[in-house]
C-alpha cells in the first residue's frame, strides 16, 4: 500500500507505520489526510500480517492541529467541521482491533492531540508541547477529544486543558496520564517501534480482547463490565 498524499506507510515486523507527512505545515490535519487515514485504517484492519500500528509525524512536529487554511476557504467554520464528520475516521481508530502506539514530538496540538488520544499507548519526546486550543478559537474539539481526554486524565485536569487552551509540556502530559511515557527525542522512534513490535508479537485475539475489555468496560456499570470480561476471557482460552 502506498501513494498517499499526506501519509507515509510501511510495514515491517508485523507493524504498520503510518506517518503524518505534511512537514511544511507541521502536519496540519486536512481533508485529504482524513481521507488517507480512512483508507489506511480500513486496509490495516483487514491485513492479517499487521499485528500493531505505529503512528508518527514527519519533520519537526507530530501535528499542529486542524489545517486552519481550510477553515478559511470553506463557506463557514461550521461547514468545514461538518465535512470532517462525513467520514467517521475517529470511529475507525476506536474500532481498530489492533493496538495503536502513537509517538509524538515537537507540537501535539488540537486534532494532533486528539489522534494521540485515540491510540492505546502514547510516547512523547521530551520537550513536546501540547494544547487543545479549539475553545479559544470558538469551537470545541470534535475528534473525540472532549471524551477521550477525561477518560485518560483526571476530570479537573481535562477541564483545565479544554477550557483554557493553554500549552503544556511533555512532563506535565506524563503527570496527567495523557501520555504513557517519555523518551529522549533521538530515541523516540526506536522506543516506540520496539513497543509496537512487542505488541505485534502477541496473539492477535488476546490483544483485541484485552483492548476491548478496557475500552468498552470503562463505559459500562461494573457488573456488566465484569460479565463482559468473563465472556472475553473465555473467548481467548485456547
Ligand atoms: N494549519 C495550517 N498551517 C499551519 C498550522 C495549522 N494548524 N500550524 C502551522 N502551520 C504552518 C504555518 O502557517 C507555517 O507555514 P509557513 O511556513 O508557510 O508560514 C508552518 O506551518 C510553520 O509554522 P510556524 O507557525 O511558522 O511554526 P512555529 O514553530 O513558529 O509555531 C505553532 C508552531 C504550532 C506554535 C504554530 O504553528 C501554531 O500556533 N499553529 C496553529 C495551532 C492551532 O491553532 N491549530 C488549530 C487547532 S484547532
Amino acid at each position: 500500500m502506498s501513494g498517499f498524499d499526506t501519509l507515509l506507510f510501511d510495514k515491517t515486523d508485523g507493524v504498520a507505520r503510518i506517518s503524518l507527512n505534511r512537514p511544511d505545515v507541521l502536519n496540519a490535519y486536512n481533508i485529504q489526510m482524513r481521507d488517507d487515514f480512512s483508507q489506511v485504517l480500513s486496509a490495516v484492519q483487514d491485513d492479517p500480517d499487521i499485528g500493531a500500528v505505529l503512528i508518527t509525524g514527519e519533520g519537526r512536529a507530530f501535528c499542529a492541529g486542524a489545517d486552519l487554511t481550510e477553515f478559511g476557504t470553506a463557506p463557514s467554520q461550521e461547514v468545514a467541521r461538518r465535512v470532517r464528520w462525513q467520514r467517521d475516521v475517529w470511529g475507525q481508530f476506536l474500532s481498530l482491533r489492533k493496538p495503536i502506539v502513537v509517538a509524538v514530538h515537537g507540537y501535539c496540538i488540537g486534532s494532533g492531540l486528539e489522534i494521540a488520544l485515540l491510540g492505546d499507548l502514547r510516547l512523547a519526546a521530551q520537550g513536546t508541547i501540547f494544547a487543545l486550543p479549539e475553545v479559544q478559537l470558538g469551537m470545541i474539539p470534535a475528534a473525540g477529544g472532549s471524551q477521550t481526554l477525561p477518560r485518560n486524565t483526571r476530570q479537573s485536569g481535562a477541564m483545565d486543558v479544554l477550557l483554557t487552551g493553554r500549552r503544556f509540556d511533555a512532563a506535565e502530559a506524563l503527570a496527567m496520564g495523557l501520555v504513557t511515557r517519555l523518551a529522549a527525542p533521538e530515541n523516540l522512534l526506536e522506543e516506540s517501534m520496539d513497543a509496537a513490535r512487542r505488541l505485534a508479537e502477541l496473539h492477535p485475539d488476546t490483544v483485541t480482547a484485552a483492548k476491548s475489555a478496557l475500552r468498552l468496560g470503562q463505559d459500562l456499570p461494573l457488573a456488566e463490565a465484569l460479565d463482559m470480561e468473563t465472556r472475553l476471557a473465555g473467548g481467548v482460552l485456547r
